[in-house]
Formats: structure tokens, sequence, C-alpha cells
């Protein structure tokens, strides 16, 4: 562990370069009839740049959305939740937390605040930033994977756990469901969670939102073969992907695809794979999960959760839920 300064301590447990595990999960979700790229490898330093440019696009009503609703209604969550730590997974740049952290204001001192996050240098950047500007707070930094390491979040007890930006939903249903139980389990009955959906919606309004005209992103999913290259050594042509964004109103939710322009081969070193692409063939790089009151609510319960306070913006684009343990 390493200190950025007194009240901000940082830890790294995943390691820099693809692990055996990685390397196995990667060669499975190549293996499937349609082709998968785990989401987390969006997010290196360029592709969390990119991320935080889409956050600032019209058609990108997520992000100002939530903000809203945080602008809001952090007063009421906070007496709600009345927590002394709080822990945001998936923190990113940070924005959304310092809102949380500046309306907890003189109850906040000695209390402490835990972000995890895949990537060091946004994790880094935003915590001293925070630090700078909370000098009661204690920060701790955790760069980790928030499925695997949720467990290394610290013990429970008037906790508040924050999912923003709706990551929740870059889950599959069964990952969701794992992620929400093993939550769950380390949560006592002063814990709370909030988090963040992005709710069900025309599916053109949906679909605009992530192939917006500039290109963004479009950059941001094509960044995710450089990384790949980076990483497992091997040899993409991200100029030979077209980016493609649709909804499956089946499953309730965004797809992002990369689509090849032209056949090609594809070696994958340090997994030891060919991949073979004809023109028109795709990979799935996303799902983006949209939900309702309802639906997330079943999430929530088969895991003994429920929701205590559900708030969302006049127009209904997005939602924050605050859950708790079921009382038993
Ligand atoms: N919470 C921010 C950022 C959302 S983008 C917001 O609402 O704007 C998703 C964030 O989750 C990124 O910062 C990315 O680095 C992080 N992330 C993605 N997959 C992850 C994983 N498996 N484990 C930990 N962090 C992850
Ligand atoms: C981080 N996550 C909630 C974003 C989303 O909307 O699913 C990632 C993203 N993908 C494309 N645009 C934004």
């Amino acid at each position: 562990m390493d200190s950025l300064d007194s009240t901000i301590a940082f830890v790294r447990v995943v390691s820099e370069g693809a692990t055996p595990g990685e390397r196995e999960t990667l060669r499975a979700c190549l293996s499937r009839s349609l082709p998968e790229i785990p989401p987390r490898y969006f997010y290196d330093d360029v592709g969390s740049a990119l991320f935080e440019r889409i956050t600032g696009l019209e058609v990108y009503y997520q992000t100002r959305t939530e903000i809203l609703i945080l602008e809001r209604y952090a007063k009421e969550i906070l007496a709600s939740s009345d927590p002394t730590q709080v822990v945001e997974l998936g923190s990113g740049a940070g924005r959304k937390i310092r809102l949380l952290l500046e309306a907890w204001g003189s109850a906040a001192a000695g209390g402490t605040c835990g972000m995890l996050d895949i990537n060091e240098l946004f994790l880094r950047q935003s915590l001293e930033r925070l630090g700078a500007d909370h000098p009661t707070i204690q920060f701790r930094g955790i760069v980790g994977d928030f499925v695997e390491d949720v467990d290394r979040i610290g013990a429970p007890g008037r906790r508040l756990v924050v999912f923003f930006g709706g990551t929740i939903g870059n889950l599959y249903p069964h990952e969701r469901r794992a992620f929400l139980r093993k939550l769950a389990a380390g949560m006592d009955h002063t814990d709370t969670m909030l988090v963040g959906v992005d709710l069900v919606k025309h599916p053109a309004r949906l679909e605009a939102a992530y192939d917006d005209p500039d290109g963004v992103t479009a950059a941001f999913n094509r960044n995710m073969l450089t990384v790949l290259n980076r990483r497992f050594d091997a040899d993409f042509d991200p100029s030979g992907f077209e980016h493609r964004a649709l909804y499956d109103a089946e499953n309730a939710w965004i797809e992002m695809r990369l689509v090849a322009g032209r056949a090609c081969r594809v070696n994958v070193r340090s997994i030891g794979m060919y991949l073979d692409f004809a023109q028109g063939e795709e990979l799935r790089t996303e799902i983006s999960c949209k939900f309702t009151r309802a639906s997330l609510a079943s999430s929530a319960a088969e895991v003994g959760l429920v929701i205590d306070g559900w708030f969302t913006d006049p127009e209904a684009l997005f939602a924050l839920a605050l859950l708790r343990k079921q009382a038993s």
C-alpha cells in the first residue's frame, strides 16, 4: 500500500499485465458464436478519456441527468442512508462522488471514502483532487475489479456503496445477480447501496446515445482493439472495424459491436488464438442494460435487497435507487 498524503491510502489489487485467468476468460469470450471482449478493456487511459468525452455529448443524456438527480436529491439520500463510510465502485473521474461528499457537509468529518476503479491514473487523479478539497475525510483508493475485488471494500456498518453511471447495466443478468449477491452478503442492516440505472425508453433515443455523430463512441469502441493488441499481444487493425449500436428490446439492453469491414485474420499471440473474420462478421464489446423500477426491484429481491428510495428526473430518463436489506 502506498500513500498519496496522510489522508489518502492507495492499493493495487489487479496486476498490470494479463494474468492466466484473464487470458482464459478472453479465450472463452472470443470462442463464443458471437465473439465478445469483456468491457473492462475499454478503460485504459485513452479509453477513459474518451468515456469522459462521451459524458459531455448531447446525445448521451445519462451523465447530465444523473448529475441533475444528485444535485436535487443528494441530501435526502444521505439523510436516509446516514453513512459514516462511502464507497464508490467504478469511480472514473470522480465527478459524481464529489456532489455526494459536498452534500455530506459537516457530517462527513471523520468519515471515510473508498473508491475502486480499474483505471489507476483516473483513480489517483480523482483521489488527489477530492483529498485536497475534503481534508477531514479519510480516502482509500483500490485499483481493482468491481466484480472480483468487491470483498476488499472493507467492513460493513453505516456504509453507503455507490455505483453510478448505469455501470451495473454493463453486467449480464447472471453477472449482475452474482455481483449483487456478493455485495448483499457483505451488508448489514445499517448499510445501503445507491445504484444509478438508465431507464427503458424509445429505442431510437437509446441507439442515438451509443452512436454519436462525431464518432466519439466509435473511437471508444475501436480503442478496445488497441488495448487488446497491447495487453494480449494481438494484431487487430482497429481501422478495419466499424462501430455498431443496436437495441435488443427483448433483453432491454443496448449492444455495442465491432463489424469487420473486410475479411481479416487476427493473431492473439498471448492466448495462442487466431480469429478469422469474414467481411461483416461481428464482435460484441458491451451490453448496457436498461431498467424499470420493477425490473430493478426484482433483481434486488433475488438477493434480499429492497428499493427504499427511487429518485428520478422529470422525463424519467435515469434513476438513482437506494437499496437496503429486506427486514427479516
Ligand atoms: N462512475 C463514473 C464512470 C463510469 S464509466 C460515471 O458515472 O461517470 C465506468 C467506470 O468503471 C470507469 O471508470 C472504468 O474504469 C470502471 N470499470 C469498468 N470496468 C471495471 C471493472 N471490471 N472493475 C473496476 N472498474 C471498472
Ligand atoms: C459505463 N457505462 C455505463 C457506459 C454505458 O452507457 O453503458 C459505457 C458506454 N458505452 C458507450 N457509451 C458509454
